[in-house]
């Protein structure tokens, strides 16, 4: 199939990682067949250094032309106290696109478990997906600010819940069949709304899906104390920021979990749920693999390639429960850089491919 796709790479680490993952998406193309034609724009702060602006009009035009979008991260501290934030570019370019449910799967590998923090046996077998609402709640409620006072209004509607709720109800039934909604019904009304709308959707629509809810300040403890309880987790706008983050510890690294950003269309918006990491940004260390799985996801959700995406996914498992480890997760002197890690992917790609293809 002939694909066009966007890639964003962003700030800091942003470039490294995704240069990597367009690395993989052109071996699995020239693998299975494909042809992936890559343009590439900029966002964040790079965009504001070129264009004054955090994502200007044609670049989001070719973004809403593209078969979809690959991106790396956005911001850094030159940017921090300017007029214009890096951070706008990403909020439009998602709300643009109207891209409300952010998919992002939380998977333990074996041999990384010891660079969680969180005791081993807590992790092993862990595999959740939290999908968090992406373009309503206090990220875009009204600001206010004065000398003494701010505020940030967080809004919701009855629409902007059932769409993501049902997205969740729906990957449920490709998985366990089971729904935590996380909200904090006990203070907030948007809450209150939440809880109501979630459960008449799972009720009347979704039978077979077991809906429970979860306050979301038990939630944090629960993930962390019991994490291989859940499956599929759907929650609003930040806490599903805050909770990915903090779940992020239980794969061990911000550097290994993908996301994928969908709306009603088959277009889609993947990125690595991590930052710019300038700490780490131009030494060649950053872990990839975030990056790497979004493009699996690119390919599974945005262009229907289910096989090639299995193989991606299997490619970057097999590649870490071998010992290639990049800085995050490894013990000093046996890491590996972020290309060493892309090629470690690909040359597993290529035989797990192979094997794949023998075996069918
Ligand atoms: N979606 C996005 O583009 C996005 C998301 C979060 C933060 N940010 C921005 O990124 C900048 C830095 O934010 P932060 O430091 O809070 O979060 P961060 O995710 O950039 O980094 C947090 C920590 O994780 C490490 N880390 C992150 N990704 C890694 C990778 N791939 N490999 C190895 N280590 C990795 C970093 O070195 C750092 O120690 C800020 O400007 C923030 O606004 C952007």
């Amino acid at each position: 199939m002939h694909a066009d796709i966007v890639v964003l790479p962003g700030d800091g680490i942003g470039p490294e990682v995704t240069a990597a993952a367009v690395a993989v998406l052109q071996a699995a193309a020239r693998r299975y067949g494909h042809t992936f034609h890559f343009d590439t724009g900029l966002i964040g702060g790079a965009a504001i250094d070129a264009e004054g602006t955090a994502l200007s009009d044609a670049t989001l035009d070719a973004c809403r032309k593209a078969d979809a979008i690959l991106l790396g991260a956005v911001g850094g501290p030159k940017w921090a106290d300017g007029a214009v934030r890096p951070e706008q570019g990403l909020l439009r370019l998602r709300k643009a696109l109207g891209l409300y449910a952010n998919l992002r799967p939380v998977k333990t590998h074996p041999v990384a478990l010891t660079a969680s923090p969180i005791k081993s046996h807590l992790l092993t077998g862990v595999d959740m997906i939290v999908v968090r609402e992406l373009t309503g709640g206090v990220y875009f409620g009204q600001r206010t600010r004065t000398d003494t006072r701010a505020s940030d209004l967080c809004e919701y509607s009855v629409e902007e819940i059932e769409r993501v709720v049902r997205r969740a109800c729906t990957l449920a039934r490709e998985r366990s069949k089971y729904v935590v909604s996380v909200d904090k019904a006990n203070v907030l009304e948007t809450s209150r709304l939440w809880r109501q709308v979630a459960t008449r959707i799972a009720r009347d629509e979704f039978p077979d899906v077991r809906l429970e809810h979860q306050l979301v300040d038990s939630m944090a403890m629960h993930l962390i104390a019991h994490p291989r309880e859940y499956d599929v987790i759907v929650t609003e706008n930040m806490f599903g920021d805050i909770l990915t983050d903090e779940a992020s510890m239980l794969a061990g690294s911000m550097g290994l979990l993908p996301s994928a950003s969908l709306g009603d269309g088959r277009r889609g918006l993947y990125e690595p749920i991590h930052g710019s990491a300038p700490d780490i940004a131009g030494r060649g260390i950053a872990n990839p693999c975030g990056a790497i799985l979004s493009a699996a996801m690119l390919l599974r959700h945005s262009l229907g390639l289910e096989a090639e995406a299995c193989c991606i996914e299997g490619a970057v498992a097999d590649a870490i429960n071998n010992g290639a480890l990049t800085a995050d997760l490894a013990p000093s002197g046996t890491a590996i850089g972020t290309e060493a890690m892309a090629a470690a992917v690909i040359a597993r790609l290529e035989v797990d491919c192979i094997a794949v293809e023998l075996r069918d």
